[in-house]
């Protein structure tokens, strides 16, 4: 552990800010993401997590701070952030439907291949060389990623955990050394989440950082190194899987209850006062009502248990 806190950052975000008009969508949020790391993004929905993402990969102008790759800042364009080593997959996926899987990871490729458009054009030894490189390092991602029998398929027919694979080979194409996803696993059903979680681990294993946005929290804590919670645009907190879970204002901002100070608890013992004292005083009428209520409370409580 100690070795990773000290090396240089891969990715080092300063201040980032982002608004829009009146909404500030992420507040001046600080995170580094080291090499040989895999860091966990998570927070409610429309706490800023992809547009935070957004900020990292050059498709939003942050409105103020910085994000350098390597010690240097990066350009807000996305191919250029794509160039110098960055990748990512969509929340909502973006796949060249009507291409094969072999041509989608191609098209991922693009950003390491020199050879330019008359070279393609006149298709000479060098093009068919570097043609042919390409698409040997696009199978072995699609070996690495459990698609290589699906190739020739449409990306269109692929079954929607596979599309969300397929994102992460096109993007291991362009041989980043910081991959960012966001929500990899939704839409997945268990198995494709666990194969998913060590593909990750791969990955990392191979050498390139990896910065994750999810709301499956045991995915979550299973495979991060290191988890910053985003609520309302800033970053609540930051620790160790162990440190976020049981960090309080955490579980309050999921659940949605306050944290400090807790006005709920004190109105709870009011009422557990009141009802103490009318039960005493009335008895039959008093305990009526009491019941009543706490029937309802306890339908309440299942609801939302199952929305969970
Ligand atoms: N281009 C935009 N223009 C205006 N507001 C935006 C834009 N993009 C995002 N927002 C707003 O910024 C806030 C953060 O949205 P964002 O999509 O980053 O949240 P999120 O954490 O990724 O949520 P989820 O978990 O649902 O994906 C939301 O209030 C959203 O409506
Ligand atoms: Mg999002």
């Amino acid at each position: 552990m100690t070795t990773i806190t000290t090396t240089n950052p891969v990715l080092t975000a300063t201040g980032v800010t982002m608004r829009f008009g009146g909404l500030t969508a992420v507040r001046s949020v600080d995170l580094a993401v080291h090499p040989g790391e895999i860091v966990g993004l998570i927070g409610p929905n429309g706490a800023g997590k992809t547009t935070f993402f957004n900020c990292l990969t050059g498709l939003y102008v942050p409105t103020e701070g910085t994000v350098s790759y390597k010690g240097s800042v990066l350009p807000p364009k996305p191919h250029l952030v794509t160039q110098a080593g960055v990748a990512r997959t969509f929340q909502n996926i973006r796949l060249f439907a009507n291409m094969t899987v072999l041509e989608n990871v191609l098209v991922g490729r693009h950003t390491r291949t020199r050879e330019g458009l008359w070279s393609a054009l006149l298709r000479g030894p060098g093009f068919k060389r570097a043609e042919a490189a390409s698409k040997e390092r696009a199978m072995e991602l699609l070996e690495f990623t459990g698609l290589a029998d699906k190739a020739d398929h449409l990306s269109r027919n692929l079954p929607y955990g596979e599309q969300r694979k397929l994102e992460i080979a096109r993007a291991l194409a362009s041989d980043p050394g910081l991959l960012l996803l966001d929500e990899p696993t939704a839409g997945m059903n268990p198995q494709e989440t666990r194969a998913t979680e060590e593909l990750v681990f791969a990955i990392r294993d191979k050498g390139t950082a990896v910065l994750v946005i999810e709301h499956d929290m045991r995915f979550i804590f299973n495979l991060c190194d290191r988890v910053a919670v985003l609520v309302q645009g800033q970053k609540l907190v930051e620790g160790t899987s162990d440190v976020v879970q049981s960090d309080e204002r955490v579980v309050a901002a999921y659940l949605g209850t306050p944290f400090e100070g807790d006005p709920g608890e004190a109105e709870a013992a009011e009422v557990e006062a009141a009802e103490a004292g009318a039960a005493g005083a009335t008895g039959g009428a008093g305990l009526t009502n009491t019941t009543g209520a706490t029937g309802d409370a306890g339908g309440t409580t299942a609801r939302t248990e199952d929305e969970q």
